[in-house]
This record gives C-alpha cells, sequence and structure tokens, in this order.
C-alpha cells in the first residue's frame, strides 16, 4: 500500500470527475465552436464548466478563460499586460517567491526591458508589505504575488495586497494554483484582477486551468489564430479536461471547509509526530500563515533529495521542493528567499495531505521516519 503525501505536486483525479470526462469523450463528439447541434451540445457543456469555475472563485462566467494549466493562465496574463498597448517597457513587481510559470517569464520580461522588482519576504515566508507600498508607488504595469507558496504553504495577505494595488491604480495578478479549494478564494470579496488556477490540483485533470480576467481587462492573446474564448485564447478547447475541472471545481466548492479542517488535523498530527520523534527538525513558515494541507520540514544535515528516495523505497510518497524541480538538488529559490543557506535548502521535505490520506497513513510514516532520517543523517555526515 502506497501512502501518498504529494498533493501540492498533484491530485489523484476523483471518480465524479473520472465518470464526467468519460461521458464528455464519449458523448460531445461536436468542436464548441460549430453551429450545427454537436456544436451547440459541446458548447453548453463548455458554459456549463464556465459556471461552475466561476462559482468557485466569485467571478462572472464570462470572467473565465479556459487554458492548459496554470502555467499557461500565468503566461497570458503576465505577456498579455506586458504586449498590451502602451505597455513597452514598463516596469514589473512581484513577490520573491513566485512559482517559476510566474518568475520564469517575468525575469524573460526584464531581459527585454521591463524593470523587476522582486518584494522580499521575512524568514516565515511572509511578504514585506512596506517593501510592497514603496514598488507600487512607481505605478508598475503589473503586480503578481502568489496566493501559496507551493513549496512552503506560506499564505500571502492577498486581500492586504490586493487593497495597495488598487489605491495605487495596479493590476494583481494572483497564482491561486495552490489556494483553491483548500482556503476561500472569493474575488467578489478580494479586489484581484487576473487569477490563474489549475485542475490538476483541485482532483481534476492534468493539462488544463483557467484565468480569471477581470471587469473585461485588455490582454494581448498569448495564443492567437482563433476566435475561441472570446479572443483571448486561440485554439479548439479541451472539452473533456475543462468538464473534468468544472465537476472538480463544483465538489470542491461545496467540500472546502470540511476538507481543509480534516487535512489541517492530519498535517498537524504529523507535525507533533515529527517533532517529538526526530531531533533537528525545523518547521518552515512556523510563524505564518500556512495553506491547511502543507507541512515543509528541515531535517538538519539531512540531504532532502536521499530522505524523499528512501521514503520512496518504503512506499511513501514526498518531495523536496517542487516536483518540478525534485532530482535536480538545487536548493529552492523559495527557501533561499526566506534567508535559508543552499545547504538548509538542500534539507526541506514537503509533505502535503489530501483526498484519501487518513490518521493510519500519517501514524505508519511516523513509525517510519525516525530510523530513516537517522539513517541518511548518517550517511550525509560519512559522505561529507
Ligand atoms: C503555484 C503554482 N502555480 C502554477 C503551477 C503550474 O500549474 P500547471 O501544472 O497547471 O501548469 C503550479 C504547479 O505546480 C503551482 O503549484
Amino acid at each position: 500500500m502506497r501512502i501518498y503525501l504529494d498533493h501540492n505536486a498533484t491530485t489523484p483525479l476523483r471518480e465524479e470527475v473520472a465518470e464526467a470526462m468519460a461521458r464528455a469523450l464519449r458523448d460531445l463528439p461536436g468542436n464548441p465552436s460549430s453551429a450545427h447541434a454537436e456544436g451547440a451540445r459541446a458548447r453548453a457543456a463548455l458554459e456549463r464548466a464556465r459556471e461552475q469555475v466561476a462559482a468557485l472563485v466569485g467571478a462572472r462566467p464570462a470572467e473565465v478563460v479556459f487554458t492548459s494549466g496554470a502555467t499557461e493562465a500565468n503566461h497570458l496574463a503576465l505577456y498579455g499586460v506586458a504586449r498590451a498597448e502602451g505597455a513597452r517597457g514598463g516596469a514589473l513587481v512581484a513577490s520573491a517567491v513566485e512559482h517559476p510559470s510566474v518568475a520564469e517569464p517575468l525575469a524573460a520580461l526584464a531581459d527585454e526591458g521591463h524593470p523587476l522588482t522582486l518584494v522580499p519576504v521575512d524568514e516565515e515566508g511572509r511578504l514585506d508589505l512596506a517593501a510592497l507600498d514603496a514598488a507600487l508607488a512607481a505605478r508598475p504595469l503589473l503586480c503578481a504575488c502568489i496566493w501559496a507558496q507551493n513549496e512552503t504553504g506560506v499564505l500571502s495577505p492577498v486581500a492586504a495586497v490586493a487593497e495597495r494595488c488598487r489605491e495605487h491604480g495596479v493590476p494583481l495578478l494572483v497564482d491561486a494554483t495552490q489556494a483553491l479549494g483548500r482556503l476561500p478564494v472569493r474575488l467578489d470579496r478580494v479586489p484581484v484582477d487576473l487569477l490563474a488556477g489549475s485542475a490538476h490540483k483541485l482532483n481534476g485533470p492534468k493539462g488544463v486551468g483557467f484565468l480569471v480576467v477581470r471587469g473585461g481587462r485588455a490582454l494581448a492573446p498569448w495564443l492567437r489564430g482563433g476566435p475561441q474564448e472570446r479572443g483571448r485564447r486561440a485554439g479548439t478547447p479541451n472539452l473533456p479536461g475543462i468538464v473534468g475541472l468544472g465537476v472538480a471545481a463544483e465538489l470542491a466548492a461545496a467540500e472546502m471547509p470540511a476538507r481543509a479542517a480534516e487535512q489541517a488535523a492530519l498535517r498537524d498530527r504529523l507535525w507533533e509526530g515529527i517533532a517529538a520523534k526526530v531531533p533537528g527538525v525545523r518547521r518552515t513558515g512556523a510563524g505564518a500563515d500556512v495553506l491547511p494541507n502543507t507541512l515543509n520540514v528541515t531535517f538538519a544535515g539531512v540531504a532532502a533529495d536521499l530522505l524523499v528516495a528512501a521514503l520512496d523505497g518504503e512506499g511513501v510518497a514526498v518531495s523536496a521542493g517542487a516536483a518540478c524541480a525534485s532530482g535536480a538538488a538545487q536548493p529552492s529559490p523559495a527557501l533561499l528567499a526566506m534567508g535559508r543557506s543552499p545547504d538548509e535548502a538542500r534539507s526541506a521535505v514537503r509533505f502535503s495531505v489530501g483526498l484519501g490520506n487518513d490518521a493510519a497513513q500519517i501514524d505508519a510514516l511516523l513509525a517510519l521516519l525516525p530510523d530513516l532520517v537517522a539513517r541518511v543523517r548518517a550517511a550525509c555526515a560519512a559522505g561529507a
């Protein structure tokens, strides 16, 4: 029996979602852009999913643009703003702990002549709001702020950031990929201009996501060549994937508060066990607000990738840093931004719980972990 504790990398598909997707694959052969009855049925399914996603985030359906995932949604937002008319050479602002799908396009735009200011975080991962104020005073084209950091789970003060952006008239992009389904993300309460999300972190399918574009904001399209998505995103939409996203969004909206409480209880059980049984550990973001499902722990003197491999051998899936970076033994940029040394950053393991986990699994992990950590620590000390 495997114990999957890597829900920030991706989540298992829910049965209800798989069934809805299978029905869409089988029963909806039409192109949603076509004028005939097959097209109309496909279009109705697409629009139903748009309503379900809009309801999850408190937006209007017409504001939801379907994409191939959050990476594409972030590109559409960033390039869409930077390539809009009159934006040439305009400044950009972002937190220092953005996901690479925001950080790397921003770095590319900086190379093209858009001055970029990164707003620092403190040692708990909390955003420096005074530095944000200073950066916003220069009236940048856009501010990007991740809602919940994917590696540490630390939350940004999105309401405070949104308020400041509004005061300065600066549009705000929030990557809410890790927050959706785990926290209330309500654009009717927090004035975010652009919001990115992904189905596969919500127990939906991989390869589909969305960008919410509030209030008809003009964005240069990232993908050109067709009128789909009101001209914002060309290409025949991934209808089965989008239907799956819609069902996943609806289930997440209905179940979120209960699920978040269950996950927080499992996460806390795990941390209490680790703190009691394993010496030399430090919880990342201990003084910050953190996602209910995420526990990031530094094991002093332990190479995290070796511990991850040892746990995998025992049937437990966790990760060292972000999934896409795992295996590379690169220190996590998010932990470096929090002032950790490269060695400390390479000793951090992320445990992320979700659907399918229970207390017995956490206890099984806690029974294994002290010995595995001791073994990996001894091997690292011998090799050092
Ligand atoms: C915060 C965040 N943003 C964006 C992404 C990318 O999402 P996708 O895999 O849908 O492109 C991820 C996934 O790891 C993420 O955690």
